[in-house]
Formats: structure tokens, C-alpha cells, sequence
């Protein structure tokens, strides 16, 4: 299996790494498969995600993509960062090798889960949409075969 530079470069030095203590919105989503967790924290300021951390437990490919998610989701509106694909999160790593684009989906919808949390704390509707890995028959393996 061959990852890209910017795959090892960000599974060598993971960016944004950590918890943010009173973050605004939390997100964790288990990948049902191979076990993986992971946790995103982040605060908000005029509907943009002003913060971000994640902490990862899971296979290089899972850290290389949560890492990339939080220095694309920094910034953002919410609307941008929920829109974010496994694709666009591939696309900016690089590419990854089929048998890990299933990967990319934990960071994704960790990072849903985290803007739907501070919308929902805040009496506001969520915006994330269905969450893959809130579906009891999601199979992420399925997915990489897409
Ligand atoms: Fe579990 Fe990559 S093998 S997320």
C-alpha cells in the first residue's frame, strides 16, 4: 500500500492535536469495523469554527485524515465544514489508497457531529445531515468498495 507524502507527513506530525477544555461542540464517532475512535473539539465564533482539535485512536491513515480535516474545517463556516466529503478530504491529502478511503469518513462525520452539537446546545437545528456512522447497518467496508 502506498500513501502520499502529505498522507505520512501528516500521520508524522499530526496537526491540532489535543482537547480544547469549554469547547464549544464535541463530536466522537467509532468506526463499528476495526474499532477505531476519534473526538473533535471545537469552538465557534459568528458561525465559524474558530478552534479546532481532535484526538485520533486508529490507523495511520484515520490520523493522517483527521488531521487535514482540522486545518481545512479551521476557518470555515459551519455550512462549509459539514459539507466536507471523504473525497475533498483525499483530494487534499494527495489521494489514498482505496482499502483506506473508508478512513476519511471518521473524520468527517466527527467533525458533523461536533458542529451539530454546538447548534443543538445552542437551540439551534443541526445541519449535518445523516451521520454514516449513527446507521447501526453502516459498514464503512462498503464504502471503500464504492
Ligand atoms: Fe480504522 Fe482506518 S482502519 S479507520
Amino acid at each position: 500500500m502506498i500513501y502520499s507524502e502529505k498522507v505520512m507527513d501528516h500521520f508524522a506530525n499530526p496537526r491540532n492535536v489535543g482537547v480544547i477544555e469549554d469547547a464549544d461542540g464535541v463530536g466522537e464517532v467509532g468506526n463499528p469495523v476495526c474499532g477505531d475512535v476519534m473526538k473533535i473539539t471545537i469552538t465557534v465564533d459568528d458561525d465559524r469554527i474558530d478552534d479546532i482539535k481532535f484526538q485520533t485512536l486508529g490507523c495511520g491513515a484515520a490520523i493522517a485524515t483527521s488531521s487535514i480535516v482540522t486545518e481545512m474545517a479551521k476557518g470555515m463556516t459551519l455550512e462549509q465544514a459539514v459539507d466536507i466529503t471523504k473525497k475533498d478530504v483525499a483530494d487534499a491529502l494527495g489521494g489514498l489508497p482505496p482499502a483506506k478511503m473508508h478512513c476519511s469518513i471518521l473524520a468527517t462525520d466527527g467533525l458533523k457531529k461536533a458542529v451539530d452539537d454546538y447548534l443543538v446546545r445552542n437551540g439551534r437545528e443541526p445541519i449535518a445531515g445523516p451521520i454514516a456512522h449513527d446507521d447501526p447497518d453502516f459498514d464503512p467496508h462498503e464504502e471503500a468498495e464504492e
